[in-house]
């Protein structure tokens, strides 16, 4: 992504603040993931958004309107001795030439110079809980400047949530965000694809995984954007099944939901499909009741419309296709106002999608869901979860789990599914795994 991108965001915030004001952005924090080994770094998502910095120890700080510059970056010195063993920083120079910044400052900095900072400011934008230090020590700075009164500084006067102005920001997605979205989309599908193919009775669940996250790696995607979740027969019924340790069996569904990150921007998908590349009959009933469903809430994917409309509409076939099944008893009516379909559909239809797997964005405007607006991304992914021991259904259907997920993004005409390329229709699925 461009840097002119992120600084039309920068911009697009700063409109919204005042002179004199001051919005300070913490990047995350590194993470170990044992003893001196760490997790692949990843930015935090509304700094990222903002400044296109990806590395760790950073703090961006956007003063609009401030004589010596509006666009402050914290960040790490360089340092050929650690550049050596962990890789090259951008340093001070860089942040200014490569990153935009009108000024930077070395991260050790931080605790002498914001403090200073505070004292000529009216309004703090900070989202809290998004640093522990800074959640700290920013009230305790703030209260210094209040015990300077006498000498004629003011202090900030107000603390504004910077997390909800810049969520609704990010809700509504750019040209370069959906291309990236796009980029996403196509990886993981290619990614569904090749498991699609590669898939055996007798293999693990584990090696399927594999599959997925060599094609998007080769898509320029190395990083999954959530653990996928790889379930052969009943263990498709644990929502967060991860452990994808189990070998697959001849004559089960396998679920998969797995996604990627490309340029920070996650994908989501899931497909089920039958382990040998043939559906049964008992599987194909569950299967396009779901598809059903989930063609039902996409057509639901146009602006204006109430975001709560796709699940909804998913709802009203999957508890009439249960009833007319026989796994649940009418009438519709009643089954929807108690949620008595919730025994075997218990999660929600759709979410926002972007740089977080399950974005940021308000659902409600006020008490009531909010309208689908161009620019928004989500998923749409009914499923139908029936346990092993359900004993209050026929055995034929005991231990099936489905789930149908795309990605979905609002146009001005009404919707373009991300993730198409993944096949999900019965004889598409059968005649890729065949090919
Ligand atoms: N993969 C997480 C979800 O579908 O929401
Ligand atoms: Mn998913
Ligand atoms: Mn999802």
């Amino acid at each position: 992504m461009r840097m002119t991108e992120f600084k039309k965001r920068r911009r697009s915030l700063m409109r919204m603040m005042s002179k004199g004001d001051i919005a300070i952005l913490p990047t995350a924090p590194t993470m170990t993931r044992s003893r001196d080994v760490e997790h692949p770094y990843r930015p935090d998502s509304d700094f990222y958004y903002l400044t296109g910095f990806a590395e760790p120890e950073a703090v961006a700080v956007l003063r609009p309107g401030h004589e010596g510059g509006e666009y402050l970056l914290f960040c790490r010195e360089r340092d050929p001795e650690k550049e050596l063993w962990n890789g090259l920083r951008a340093g001070l120079e860089g942040a200014k030439k490569r990153y935009g910044a009108d000024e930077a400052l070395a991260i050790g900095k931080l605790h002498e110079a914001l403090p200073r900072m505070l004292e000529s400011s009216e309004r703090v934008y900070y989202a809290i809980g998004s640093h522990d230090e800074l959640d700290r020590r920013l009230p305790e700075w703030i209260a210094l400047t209040r015990a300077k009164s006498r000498s004629g500084i003011r202090g900030p006067r107000e603390i504004v949530a910077l997390d909800l102005i810049l969520h609704e920001m990010r809700l509504f997605k750019d040209k370069t965000e959906i291309e990236a979205m796009r980029q996403s989309a196509a990886a993981a599908a290619e990614g569904h694809k090749r498991m699609m193919r590669a898939c055996k009775p007798g293999m693990p669940e584990y090696r399927l995984e594999s599959e997925f996250l060599h094609e998007c790696a080769h898509h320029g995607a190395r990083q999954a954007s959530y653990s996928a979740i790889v379930g052969g027969g009943a263990n498709a019924c644990i929502l967060h099944y991860t452990e994808n340790r189990d070998l697959l069996r001849d004559g089960e569904l396998v679920l998969i939901d797995a996604g990627c990150e490309f340029d920070y921007y996650a994908s989501d998908i899931t497909r089920t499909f039958p382990v040998n590349g043939v559906f049964s009959s008992v599987q194909k009933e569950l299967y396009q009741l779901v598809l059903d469903a989930q063609h039902a809430a996409i057509a639901e994917v146009w602006p204006g419309n109430s975001c709560d409309a796709p699940h909804k509409a998913a709802v009203r076939l999957l508890a009439k296709g249960l009833i007319r099944l026989g796994l649940l008893k009418g009438p519709l009516s009643r089954l929807i106002k108690k949620e008595g379909y919730k025994r075997f559909y218990m999660h929600r239809t759709n979410h926002w999608l972007g740089m977080d797997v399950h974005d940021v964005g308000d659902y409600f405007q006020g008490d009531k869901p909010r309208p689908l607006q161009p620019g928004m991304v989500l998923t749409i992914e009914p499923g139908l979860y029936i346990p092993r021991d359900c004993k209050e259904v026929a055995k034929q259907w005991r231990g099936i789990g489905i789930r149908i997920e795309d990605d979905v993004l609002v146009t001005a005409e009404g919707h373009e599914i991300l993730s198409a390329a993944a096949p999900k229709e019965i004889d598409e699925i059968e005649a890729w795994m065949a090919s």
